[in-house]
């Protein structure tokens, strides 16, 4: 017989059906005993009443514990009125159990599985991820994750946007954070960096001429963690050619619109079409260029979007004593702006905000959702920009050459945006950290507590990658 899931049993009453799944729970009342076994569709109420059962079968029901793994074959029934359990979807039938089989038992979990695991210590949650995977909620935060990304992928598909992978080896791109690094075997002394983000890759696809790109892409930021950050995390990475700020504003907007109706049809867009706040007034209105603009701010189910336009191109940097891009160097000056930025150089102090950007960000009830930019694609003024930025021109062409170069072969005007679909779905699922919706996520100190990484390498395993190790490790 074929399994099937809990929630089919629904469809089934007065047939034999096979279920496979894991005991949540176990209550014996005497001559009858009742599990609700759990399997990724949910939980169903399954009976047995041993004495119609034969011996083995009598023995096998004593055993039955938590999290032990069992298939049963039993018929579906409707459950008398005053029996029904509304809180369980399938809480109106339950499966008269005929045959058990244990398929494997299960230790005592460290935790709780049947209750609400955010209470159990987050340390342990991470070091047993698998069995915290198992609790209703982070099962609902996988499944809403999943269709919140094939919904993305069909509507981008739908609006003529390719889905393109781009090199997780490769160079460094600058997004504002230390990189993560790989040494190179056969290259000894060198090395690949992680990407921050496709940003260079997605620009280079537009001068291939790719049009309308979109990556589910995993970026990589060796930054403090915190409730929403994550030293690894995913992008809805989107890049076009031939088109305008508006045009992209536009897009994001319809997609979330749409994506919210869809996967979330109980939550509530506070204001359509979405704010556009220039930088300069969200400063002054909210001291803050992350506003969160809902009514309610107790109410778990609204949504209030907004897009921040005009930052400036340049801030003053304290920690590194220069000027430095708000966005991303790639990043276009405002059309009228541009005479003034010829005008700039190194040192001359222009810098705080006297040019704006053709660059946005996407805010959702206090959180940046995405943020993006029209991009440059002509080769002196990206060499403008970064001679502003105070690189060197050995550094200029040995960091950014081979995109200097490109823009010399037909690059054509181009701009995107990037979501943190991490942040995205957090908001959605209303957890109160990206942790909540990754399904195995780093600790505050970047630390993956189930597989125990960081950790040390055997030593012939350094020395293939010509890898010294000058300072002890950390004391355990
Ligand atoms: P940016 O650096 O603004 O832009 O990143 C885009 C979005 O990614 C999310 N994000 C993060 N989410 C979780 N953990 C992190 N450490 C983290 N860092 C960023 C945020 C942010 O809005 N290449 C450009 C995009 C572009 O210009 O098209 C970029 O990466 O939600």
């Amino acid at each position: 017989m074929e399994r099937i899931w809990a929630i089919d049993a629904m469809d089934k009453i007065d047939s034999t059906i096979k279920l496979s799944g894991w005991v949540n729970t176990r209550r014996n009342m005497g001559k009858i005993v009742f599990i609700d076994l759990r399997d990724r569709s949910g939980l169903v109420q399954v009976v047995f009443v041993p004495q119609k059962l034969d011996k083995t079968t009598q023995e096998s029901i004593k055993k039955l514990r938590p999290e032990f793994v069992i298939e049963v074959e039993g018929i579906v029934q409707k459950r008398p009125k005053d029996q029904i359990n509304e809180k369980l979807a399938t809480g109106e039938i339950e499966v008269l159990v005929k045959r058990l089989t244990i398929l494997n038992p299960s230790k005592t979990p460290p935790f709780e599985i049947d209750n609400e695991t955010l209470q159990a210590n987050e340390e342990l949650r991470l070091q047993y991820r698998y069995l915290d995977l198992r609790h209703e909620r982070m099962r609902q935060n996988v499944v809403l994750r999943h269709k919140i990304i094939i919904f993305i992928r069909n509507y981008l598909d739908k609006a003529g946007f390719l889905e393109i992978e781009t090199p997780i080896l490769t160079k460094g791109t600058p997004e504002g954070a230390r990189e993560f690094v790989v040494p190179s075997r056969l290259y000894p002394g060198e090395f690949y960096v992680l990407p921050q983000s496709p940003q260079q890759f997605k620009q280079l696809l537009m001068v291939a001429g790719m049009d309308k790109y979109f990556q589910i892409a995993r970026c990589f930021r060796d930054e403090d963690t915190r409730g929403d950050r994550q030293p690894e995390f995913t992008q809805l990475d989107i890049e076009m050619s031939f088109i305008d700020q508006n045009d992209i504003l536009n897009l994001v907007e319809t997609l979330t619109i749409a994506l919210v109706k869809e996967v979330t049809p109980q939550k509530k867009i506070t204001t359509i079409p979405f704010p556009r706040i220039p930088y300069k007034d969200v400063i002054k209105k909210y001291g803050t260029d992350k506003p969160d603009l809902r009514k309610g701010k107790n109410d778990v189910d609204e949504l209030a979007f907004c897009f921040i336009v005009d930052f400036p191109l340049f801030k003053y940097s304290e920690t590194e004593k220069k000027i430095v891009s708000v966005h991303h160097p790639f990043t276009a000056p405002q059309e009228k702006d541009i005479p003034l930025l010829f005008g700039m150089t190194k040192g001359s102090g222009m810098t705080k905000g006297e040019i704006l950007a053709q660059q946005y960000d996407f805010v959702c009830n206090g959180f940046e959702i995405a943020g993006g930019s029209i991009r440059i694609y002509r080769r002196e003024l990206q060499e403008k920009i970064f001679e502003i930025l105070e690189l060197t021109s050995d550094e200029i062409k040995k960091r950014f050459g081979h995109l200097l170069e490109a823009f010399e072969y037909g690059a054509p005007p181009h701009g995107g945006i990037a979501f943190g679909l991490d942040r995205l779905v957090m908001n959605l699922a209303n957890e109160p950290n990206i942790r909540e919706i990754i399904p195995f996520p780093k600790t505050a100190d970047a630390k993956d507590l189930m597989m125990e990484a960081p950790s040390e390498l055997p030593k012939s395993q350094l020395e293939e990658v010509h890898i010294e190790i000058k300072r002890k490790p950390r004391a355990k």
